[in-house]
């Protein structure tokens, strides 16, 4: 994994947005993979600021995001009223993007119907965040052996998420979804670029363990280890157990 350190949150989505700019440039066939919660907002307000500037253009540059969850799309703190507040709304990527409809009536099709939508975006640049319980979309710390070759399916919230996300619902866990459509972390790995992005002290036991812990759904990022192209943004907070 290639790991880039820099002092603080501004410099994490400066670098971000650094890297995702340059693929758009010079890749005409990239799927743009994208992730919500509070990490990536800084990446995307830098990529607005360059879209406005007219260095880029989103209108052949597909996105897919990583998850949403069981909510009605029209609610604040729905993925997609976050991607509409920080991106979709700033550029000009019309109706280029994908998510799941996390108010589907029959949730195992779009679970299916998602699946199909991820299979035919190729050339994908995955932006993923952490959970501080080593979450990465919403596929959570599991003891099923099997968990690494999942698809997008209906999952539901570790306690300790609905308490980390708490903070987006004024502070209330009853109001936080309990479920989530996610995609899975094969298709994580099927991704052919990923960045991860990792801000504050409270990320870097889970940053610790995806870099050097053992292989394991017990943390899910930990499968990162295994992709050929991992590229992981941490700031100085987030860094700090690791070894060097
Ligand atoms: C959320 C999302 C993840 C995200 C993580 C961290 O629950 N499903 O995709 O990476 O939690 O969020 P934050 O960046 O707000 O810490």
């Amino acid at each position: 994994m290639n790991v880039i350190k820099v002092p603080n949150y501004y410099a994490l989505s400066e670098a971000a947005a650094c890297i995702v700019a340059s693929q758009m440039l010079e890749n005409p066939k990239l799927t743009l993979g994208l992730a919500t919660g509070s990490t990536p907002a800084g990446l995307y307000k830098e990529l607005v600021r360059l879209y406005n500037n007219g260095v880029l253009d989103f209108s052949n540059t597909p996105t897919v995001n990583l998850d949403e969850y069981v909510i009605n799309p029209e609610h604040p703190q729905s993925y997609i009223s976050f991607m509409k507040d920080h991106l979709f709304s700033h550029v000009n990527l019309e109706s280029n993007y994908h998510i799941p409809n996390g108010a589907a009536t029959d949730l195992n099709a779009e679970c299916e119907r998602y699946n199909g939508v991820v299979k035919n975006l190729p050339n994908r640049l995955q932006i993923l965040g952490i959970g501080s319980n080593g979450h990465i979309g919403f596929n959570e710390p599991s003891t099923d052996p099997d968990s690494f070759g999942y698809y997008t399916s209906l999952v539901h919230l570790a306690d300790s998420t609905i308490k980390d996300n708490a903070r987006f619902f004024d502070g209330n866990e009853d109001e936080v979804p309990t479920a989530a459509i996610s995609m899975g972390i094969k298709q994580i790995l099927d991704s052919d670029q990923i960045i991860l992005l990792a801000t504050g002290e409270h990320k870097s036991k889970a940053i610790y363990d995806a870099l050097y812990g053992k292989i394991t759904p017990t943390c899910p990022a930990s499968v990162l280890q295994l992709h050929k192209n991992v590229t992981l943004i941490v700031d100085t907070a987030a860094a700090s157990k690791l070894p060097y």
